[in-house]
C-alpha cells in the first residue's frame, strides 16, 4: 500500500473556480485564466503516489503550484476538489481536531528559511513540536535535547537562532520536525537559501538519516542536480500541473514531452546515468569448461573478438581476446591460462566514474554486482553516445 495517494487533487484560488477550470480543460494559461476570472490555478488534476521509505522530489520553476501541492497535503490549504489518503485512509474530510493530530503525529513540515522562533533557545526551539502535544516538560526536553544530540547541535542548546549559521539553522528545523518522530516528513525547499557547500552537506544528511529511520520524505525543489542526487523518484510540474513522475533516469532517458526535455537539457548526464543504463548483455564463455576451439567459434558466430570468462560457478573471471584464443590452441594451453584482466565497475556507478576507466582499458568494462555476477558489458561508444544523447532519442543522420 502506497504511504500517501493523491487523486485528481485540484486547488483554485479565488471565486470563479468553475470558470477557471473550463479553461484549464480548454489549454488556457494561467495568465489568461487569470486575467479572465481573476482565479488561480494552484494545482490541477494531480495524480500520484509516494512509497513508504522513499524520497519524493517535487520539481517545477516558481509559480508551478509545488508549495501549494505540499500544503495540500497537510491541509493547511484545502483542496478545490481531489483525494488525499494517507496510510490508505482517506483524509481529505477529516476536522480540524483529526488533522492536527496527524499533523503531530504523522506529518512534519520542514520550511524554507528556517522559520526558527528568534527569541526561544535553540532547545525551546526544538521542543516546539512536543510542546504542543501536550508533552510534559520533562520528557519533552529530553527527547528534544537527543534529537539535538544526533545533529550534533546540542552544545548550542542555550543560544539563539541568530547565533547560528544559516546551515545550523536548518539543522535545528530539521530536528524539531523529528522530535515528534513523524511517519513523513515534508520539505519545502528546505535547503535552497543555503550555500552550495553546506547544502550539498544538508543533502547527504538527509540521505544518511533516510537510511537510518526509513522515512517517507517529501521533498521540494527547484533545483534539478538536488532532485536527481537525493530523489529516489522526481515529479516535475508545470502550471499547476505533473509532467511527468520517475526516477531521475527515466526522466533523463525518457523525457515525456518537450517541457521535460528542455527542463533537463543542461544536466551533467554523466554524473546521474550508470552502467546498468549504457550496459549491453556480454557473451560469456566458461573457463573451466569451454577449450579455445569452442572460444573461437562463438566469437566468429557472434562476430566479435573477445568474449566474457567465468568460471564453473558462474562468477566473473576476465576476458578472452580472439588472438588469445588462437593462442592457447596453438600452445595447447587451458583458456585461463591466456586470459586477461578486465576493468569492472558496479552497477550504479555512473558514467563520469567510468569513462576514466574505459579510457584506458585494453578491453570492454564488466559491469559486476556485489554476487561476483557479471551484469553485462560497457564498450567505449556507449559511454560517448550515452553523453552525446541531448536531442532526444535515437535520433540519427537520415543521409
Ligand atoms: N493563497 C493564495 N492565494 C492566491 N493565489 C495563490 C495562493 N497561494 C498560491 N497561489 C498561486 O498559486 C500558484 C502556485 O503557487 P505555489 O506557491 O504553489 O508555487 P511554487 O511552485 O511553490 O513556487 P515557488 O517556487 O516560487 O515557491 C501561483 O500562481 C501562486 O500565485
Ligand atoms: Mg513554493
Amino acid at each position: 500500500m502506497p504511504k500517501v495517494q493523491i487523486k485528481h487533487l485540484t486547488k483554485v484560488f479565488g471565486k470563479k473556480q468553475k470558470a477557471a477550470l473550463k479553461m484549464v480543460k480548454e489549454n488556457k494559461s494561467k495568465n489568461e485564466i487569470f486575467e479572465k476570472t481573476g482565479s488561480t490555478v494552484g494545482v490541477y488534476d494531480i495524480n500520484l503516489e509516494v512509497n513508504e521509505g522513499e524520497i519524493f522530489v517535487i520539481m517545477g520553476l516558481s509559480g508551478s503550484g509545488k508549495s501549494t501541492l505540499i500544503r495540500l497535503l497537510n491541509r493547511l490549504i484545502e483542496p478545490t476538489s481531489g483525494q488525499i489518503i494517507l496510510d490508505g485512509k482517506e483524509i481529505t474530510h477529516y476536522n480540524k481536531k483529526e488533522m492536527l493530530d496527524i499533523r503531530r503525529e504523522k506529518m512534519s513540515m520542514v520550511f524554507q528559511n528556517f522559520a526558527l522562533f528568534p527569541h526561544r533557545t535553540i532547545l525551546q526551539n526544538a521542543e516546539f513540536g512536543l510542546e504542543i502535544q501536550g508533552v510534559p516538560a520533562a520528557e519533552r526536553q529530553k527527547r528534544a535535547e537527543q534529537a539535538l544530540e544526533n545533529s550534533g547541535l546540542l552544545s548550542y542548546k542555550d543560544q539563539y537562532p541568530s547565533q547560528l549559521s544559516g546551515g545550523m539553522q536548518q539543522r535545528v528545523g530539521l530536528s524539531r520536525a523529528l522530535t515528534n518522530d513523524p511517519d513523513i516528513l515534508l520539505m519545502d525547499e528546505a535547503f535552497s537559501a543555503l550555500d552550495p557547500l553546506v547544502r550539498h552537506e544538508m543533502q547527504d544528511e538527509l540521505l544518511d538519516l533516510q537510511q537510518n529511520v526509513k522515512k517517507t520524505i517529501i521533498f521540494i525543489t527547484h533545483d534539478l542536480n538536488e532532485a536527481l542526487r537525493i530523489g529516489d523518484r522526481i515529479a516535475i510540474m508545470k502550471d499547476g500541473q505533473l509532467q511527468q513522475i520517475g526516477t531521475g533516469e527515466e526522466i533523463l532517458t525518457n523525457p515525456a514531452n518537450d517541457y521535460v526535455e528542455n527542463f533537463v537539457e543542461d544536466v551533467d548526464r554523466s554524473k546521474v546515468l550508470n552502467a546498468e543504463s549504457i550496459m549491453i548483455p556480454g557473451l560469456t564463455l566458461n573457463v573451466d569448461s569451454d577449450g579455445p576451439n569452442v572460444a573461437l567459434h562463438r566469437m566468429q558466430e557472434e562476430e566479435v573478438s573477445g568474449l566474457v570468462a567465468i568460471d564453473g560457478k558462474r562468477q566473473f573471471a576476465g576476458y578472452i581476446t580472439s588472438d588469445a584464443a588462437v593462442k592457447a590452441r596453438r600452445e595447447e594451453l587451458p583458456l585461463r591460462d591466456v586470459m586477461m584482466d578486465m576493468p569492472t565497475v558496479k552497477p550504479d556507478t555512473v558514467v563520469s566514474d567510468i569513462m576514466p576507466i574505459i579510457y584506458d582499458a585494453q578491453t570492454p568494462v564488466a559491469v559486476v554486482d556485489d554476487n561476483n555476477k557479471m551484469r553485462g558489458i560497457i564498450i567505449r561508444g556507449a559511454v560517448i553516445e550515452a553523453l552525446a544523447q541531448t536531442e532526444g532519442d535515437g535520433q540519427t543522420d537520415a543521409e
